[in-house]
């Protein structure tokens, strides 16, 4: 069928008791300082969010170190730099958000993972969000894995790249049937395919296939849009309990009201 599939995977941080897992954000870090930004920035990103304890916990000597190592370009370069508010190019430092860049005109990564959703329906019920999360982290990792071959009903030379998750590209007139149909799912997108597998390799010698690497960014993109997630699922639960604890005290006290006139 045309319907475009996103996979469910098991990322280390749903449930109601999921956390980040340090290593894959770090790994997830990796692929986006090697891959990602040289088309895309993360402008709401703090770098020195990097040592979070929930997050990638990295040691703070390596952030500053990560921070001052990001390039910054001079101005003949076409690539967007960060500037800061004197207008001089200076390297990075902690307190510094990781820099936009608009070279590709690619869209901002910081809260992509809660701009997207892996999943939907069944007609508009948001059964499959209840049951299985919004996917934003499925959805970006199913995209990087969701490149293919463009199928036969495409013109040879039709702009953008083949891709079996993304919706809202290009889609040739010729891939469509009497019916209005798409006759294949997904559609064409402006980026060439970012992660082929074994872009990258591990210092933790983690695989590098590329449904390990879509999943290690996904995973990073997902903490860099939500950081303070498990922050937020503890006091849902403290809350839940909260609730549990009151809603028993108060039948009790119902019923020893009530007892003497039954
Ligand atoms: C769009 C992720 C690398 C150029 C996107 C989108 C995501 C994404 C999630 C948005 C898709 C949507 O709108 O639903 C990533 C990741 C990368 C990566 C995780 C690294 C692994 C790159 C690179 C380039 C690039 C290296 C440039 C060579 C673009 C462009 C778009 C885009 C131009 C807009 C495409 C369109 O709307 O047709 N990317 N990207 N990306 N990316 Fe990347």
């Amino acid at each position: 069928g045309a319907e475009s599939h996103v996979e469910d995977y098991d990322f280390s941080f749903e449930g109601p008791f999921g956390a980040y897992d340090q290593n894959q954000l770090q790994r997830g870090l990796q692929i986006y300082t090697e891959v990602c930004s040289a088309c895309h920035g993360l402008r709401y990103v703090p770098i020195r969010t990097l040592s979070d304890e929930s997050g990638p916990g990295i040691p703070e000597d390596q952030v500053r170190a990560y921070a001052n190592q990001f390039p910054v370009l001079d101005e003949d370069n076409n690539r967007q730099l960060y500037v800061q508010e004197t207008g001089e190019f200076r390297a990075l430092v902690p307190s510094d958000n990781f820099p936009a860049n608009t070279s590709a005109a690619a869209p901002d990564l910081s809260l992509m993972a809660k701009a997207r959703a892996g999943f939907h329906g069944p007609y508009g019920l948001g059964i499959n969000q209840f049951v299985k999360g919004i996917g934003g982290a499925e959805y970006i990792a199913s995209l990087l894995a969701g490149y293919e071959e463009a199928p036969e009903c495409a013109p040879e030379d039709f702009p953008g790249h083949y891709n079996t998750v993304f919706a809202a590209g290009g889609f040739p007139a010729s891939c469509i049937d009497e019916e209005g149909h798409h006759m294949v799912p997904g559609s064409w997108i402006g980026m060439a395919p970012p992660l082929q597998g074994e872009d990258i390799e591990f210092a933790d010698g983690h695989s590098n296939e590329l449904h390990h690497e879509a999943e290690d960014v996904a995973a990073f993109l997902m903490w860099a849009a939500e950081p303070q997630m498990m922050a937020r699922k503890q006091a849902g639960f403290v809350g839940v309990l909260f609730l549990a604890v009151l809603a028993a005290l108060l039948y009790l006290t119902n019923k020893r009201i009530w007892a003497p006139h039954k």
